[in-house]
Parts: structure tokens; C-alpha cells; sequence
């Protein structure tokens, strides 16, 4: 017997789809206000615990804001975990979502087929980098599109070693989290870890894990692939696959430096091992470029996508070189490319592509560090601001020189931010993540930078 009725949840008013969205934070009430309070008290007795951390309940959401279940409207830098890459309740996402509703919901593409999504699989073949022919996997999430990479690797390789990065976060599922390395409370008590993973130290520069610097490292931490590790632990001939992300994204969001890229993808070459970029967090435009690792000029044979690529609606997808697909039967899902989830998926591409939100990502990202670059010039605590794009952080110190995390301090300002209005996540450490709607504009910046700025100084009063 349910206590509460289904069908009346507690809502703010929203306004209609398409409407112009109210702009700037509006508090009525304390975060989390009486309503909130009652929606999280029943989440804690019915849902299992699972990662959060902020008491924020959200009743609706358009473009770059939420209101919450109290009437509180809240500037969302968190875009549902770089979800929303087109905003909330993009007018076209909704509009796709609820035709395709009314007409076709799922018809099983992985046995039947469907013609909206060979036009999502072709389109997605034209933006993903590499001009060869390429092949698309639907999958449902990001981890079942790293699943889903890591077996077509190995499948077509037959071998049983796998690398991946130190910090990297690629999933909770038991293949994605066996090469999942961001934090020990992920993997605690579930090995053992599907066999053949291995992991290297990543390109961290602000904390390299050499003590080194760049450009005078000449790239150490790359060329110890193969100068150390494949003449010591890991049999280069028996490796399947690297995986790394387009930009490190759960372990803090470290950019990897120029040239790092090449050097591990020609080590790779060498032993023909196929590279798995990771595009779940970093692809659809978060860096200014449909995939991150553009900027880089290296091509995967394997980039895994999944959050934004479904503007709101659960989908993933892998796209491959089209020589390393698979034969019938050795891979498959029931909802991979759901018709709703790839109409929702060519409204937002085609959004991105209307709205010029690439270059939004651009302009927008390189203002926001501009603004968190004055805020670190005059707070100490932030040791480094760093990023592409749309998909920055900063990062929190007890000392500049010695880059201690300040971990504490950082959650502290996570909470005051909010209690201020203003939706962030934190990522690594002791780092805080700016990853707003890629529609943002410069005024909800500024109010973000503002919060963020006083949410520093109320931290430091209640230390
Ligand atoms: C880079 C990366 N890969 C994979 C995943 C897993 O995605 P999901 O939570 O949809 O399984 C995430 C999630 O944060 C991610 O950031």
C-alpha cells in the first residue's frame, strides 16, 4: 500500500514549453525548504543510497534554471551531471520526445529495425572524428557503452589486457568499473574485478604524479608506456585496448597536455591496440568541439558517448571503426536506440547545430575562466583553474605550494553555493566542476561567479 498518492507529487508551477524562462536566482525559501524536506525524508526510507550529496529537489526546469519543489528558482552549473547540454526542456526536445511518443514508443531495434535510428547512427558517424567508415552500438548509459567498447575490443583482438588510467571514472558496471579507478569507495568490496585490467598514472599536470613539469617532462608520463611498462609488466602483444577519457571528468577534470595523445596512440599503433576514448562526460559540444579529444588531432578507433547524446532521455552510443564490427549474436540489448531516446537524440544534435552551441561552449567557456581566473587571483584557496570549454574546475588548496587538498573547504563551499541558489558538483579531490547548459550567456555567469565568490567567503567565516 502506498502512504502517498502516485500521482501527486509535490510541483512548483512550470511554465510551458517554449515559454521564455524566468532568469536569476530566486530564493522563497532555505535550501532545502519544507517541501524539499519532505521529498528527501521519504527518498532516504525508500531509495537506496547511491551518491548524493545536495538536499536540492527539483520540481521543473527550462534552459539553464530549476525550481525547485518550495518555488526556489536555482542556476543549474551542474546540467545533470553534463546531461543537459541543450538546456532544460529544450522547446525541440520536447516537441521530438512527445511526437515520437504518439507514434511509435519501441519496436526492439536491435532485432527489427527502424528507420530513425539509421538516421541517428549516420549522423552520428558524420560527427564523430575520423573520416573512415564507421559503425554505431546503441546502448542505454555510459557504462553499457563502455561494456559495450571494451568487448568489441576484445572480441576483435582476442586478447586479455585491457589499460586504463589512474583516476579515470568509465562506469559502475563490473567490466566499466574494472577499469574505473577515480575513487577506492567505487570498487570496496566488489573484486574480484573482471580479469586483464591494468592502470597507469594520467596526465594530471597541476598534480603530476612524476613531480614533474611540463613542457620539460617531455611527456614522461606518456612515453612510460612503453619505455617502462611494456618492458617490464604488461606484454604489449597481449593488450586489447587503452581506454582514457577525452578529458578526465569524475577524477577532476585534468586536461591532458599537448602531444600526450600522440605519443600513447603511436605507442598503441605499434602493437595494433585499438584506443577507447571515453566521451561520456566530455563529448556533444561540452569543449567547444563535438568530441574533446578533437582538440587533440588523434582519432579513436572506439569513442564511447552516452549522457548529452540523449538530450534528457537514457541513451549511449559507441561508434567504431566500421572493420571492427561484430558477428551476429555476440553482442545486443533490448532498449539500445529506443525510438523516443533517438528522437530526443536528433532534436538535440540538431539544436546544437542550430543554436551554434559550439561555439557558445567556446566563447562562453573561455569567459567563465577569464571570471574564475580573477576569482583565483584574489583567494588563496583556489590552487588552479583549469578546462576546455564549457567542462571547467577549480581546484581547492590549503597551501598554493604545496597543493594540499582542501577537501573540507571545498565542501563547504558546495553548500554554501547552494544555499545561495546555485547548482554545482564536485569532482577529484578537492575540486569544484562548472559544466552549465551550453546555451549558458554571460550574465548567468557572472551570477554564478558572484555566488560562487560569496559562497568562498562563507566558508571561510564558518571555518
Ligand atoms: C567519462 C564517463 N564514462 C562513463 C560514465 C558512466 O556513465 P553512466 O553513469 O551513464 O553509466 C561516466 C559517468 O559519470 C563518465 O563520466
Amino acid at each position: 500500500m502506498s502512504e502517498t498518492p502516485l500521482a501527486s507529487p509535490p510541483r512548483a508551477s512550470s511554465p510551458p514549453a517554449g515559454s521564455k524562462p524566468a532568469r536569476g536566482v530566486l530564493l522563497r525559501t532555505a535550501i532545502p525548504g519544507p517541501e524539499a524536506q519532505k521529498v528527501i525524508a521519504r527518498d532516504q526510507k525508500y531509495l537506496m543510497t547511491v551518491t548524493k550529496t545536495e538536499p536540492i529537489v527539483a520540481a521543473s526546469g527550462q534552459g539553464v534554471w530549476i525550481t525547485d519543489v518550495d518555488g526556489n528558482r536555482l542556476l543549474d552549473f551542474a546540467a545533470g551531471i553534463s546531461v543537459l547540454n541543450v538546456g532544460h526542456s529544450h522547446p525541440d526536445v520536447v516537441r521530438a520526445i512527445r511526437d515520437q511518443a504518439g507514434i511509435l514508443q519501441h519496436f526492439a531495434g536491435t532485432d527489427f529495425y527502424y528507420d530513425l535510428q539509421v538516421r541517428l547512427a549516420e549522423k552520428l558517424t558524420q560527427i564523430t572524428p575520423g573520416t573512415f567508415a564507421k559503425k554505431i552500438f546503441f546502448s542505454n548509459s555510459g557504462t553499457e557503452s563502455a561494456e559495450a567498447a571494451l568487448k568489441i575490443a576484445r572480441w576483435n583482438r582476442r586478447r586479455p589486457i585491457t589499460i586504463g588510467l589512474l583516476g579515470a571514472f568509465h562506469g559502475r558496471s563490473m567490466g566499466s568499473l574494472s577499469m574505473t579507478a577515480s575513487k577506492p569507495v567505487q570498487r570496496a568490496r566488489y573484486a574480484p574485478f573482471v580479469n586483464g585490467g591494468h592502470h597507469i598514472p594520467a596526465p594530471t599536470c597541476y598534480r603530476c604524479p612524476y613531480k614533474l613539469e611540463y613542457p620539460s617532462c617531455d611527456l614522461y608520463c606518456a612515453k612510460i608506456l612503453k619505455e617502462l611498462y611494456f618492458e617490464t609488466s604488461i606484454p604489449p602483444d597481449d593488450v586489447a585496448a587503452f581506454i582514457a577519457e577525452g578529458v578526465m571528468g569524475e577524477g577532476g577534470y585534468f586536461v591532458p597536455p599537448k602531444g600526450w595523445h600522440q605519443v600513447i596512440k603511436s605507442t598503441l599503433d605499434e602493437h595494433g591496440i585499438l584506443f577507447i576514448d571515453d566521451e561520456v562526460q566530455s563529448g556533444m559540444g561540452r569543449t567547444g568541439r563535438w568530441f574533446a579529444i578533437e582538440h587533440t588531432g588523434v582519432t579513436p578507433d572506439i569513442l564511447t558517448m552516452a549522457k548529452a547524446v540523449g538530450g534528457g532521455i537514457p541513451m549511449g552510443a559507441v561508434a567504431m571503426r566500421a572493420d571492427l564490427d561484430l558477428g551476429t549474436g555476440a553482442h545486443s540489448n533490448t532498449f539500445g536506440g529506443n525510438l523516443i531516446a533517438s528522437a530526443a537524440s536528433i532534436a538535440t544534435i540538431g539544436v546544437i547545430e542550430r543554436e551554434g552551441l559550439l561555439h557558445n561552449a567556446t566563447t562562453q567557456g573561455d569567459y567563465l575562466m577569464q571570471r574564475l581566473h580573477e576569482l583565483q587571483s584574489r583567494t588563496d584557496e583556489i590552487g588552479d583553474v583549469r578546462g576546455i570549454g564549457l567542462m571547467v574546475a577549480t581546484d581547492f588548496v590549503k597551501d598554493r605550494r604545496t597543493k594540499e587538498p582542501a577537501v573540507q573547504f571545498r565542501d563547504r563551499v558546495l553548500v554554501e553555493a547552494y544555499r545561495r541558489g546555485l547548482i554545482l558538483l564536485g569532482c577529484g579531490k578537492s575540486a569544484i566542476r562548472y559544466i552549465p547548459p551550453l546555451i549558458v550567456q554571460r550574465e548567468e555567469i557572472d551570477e554564478a561567479v558572484e555566488i560562487v565568490d560569496a559562497a568562498i567567503s562563507a566558508a571561510r567565516a564558518g571555518a
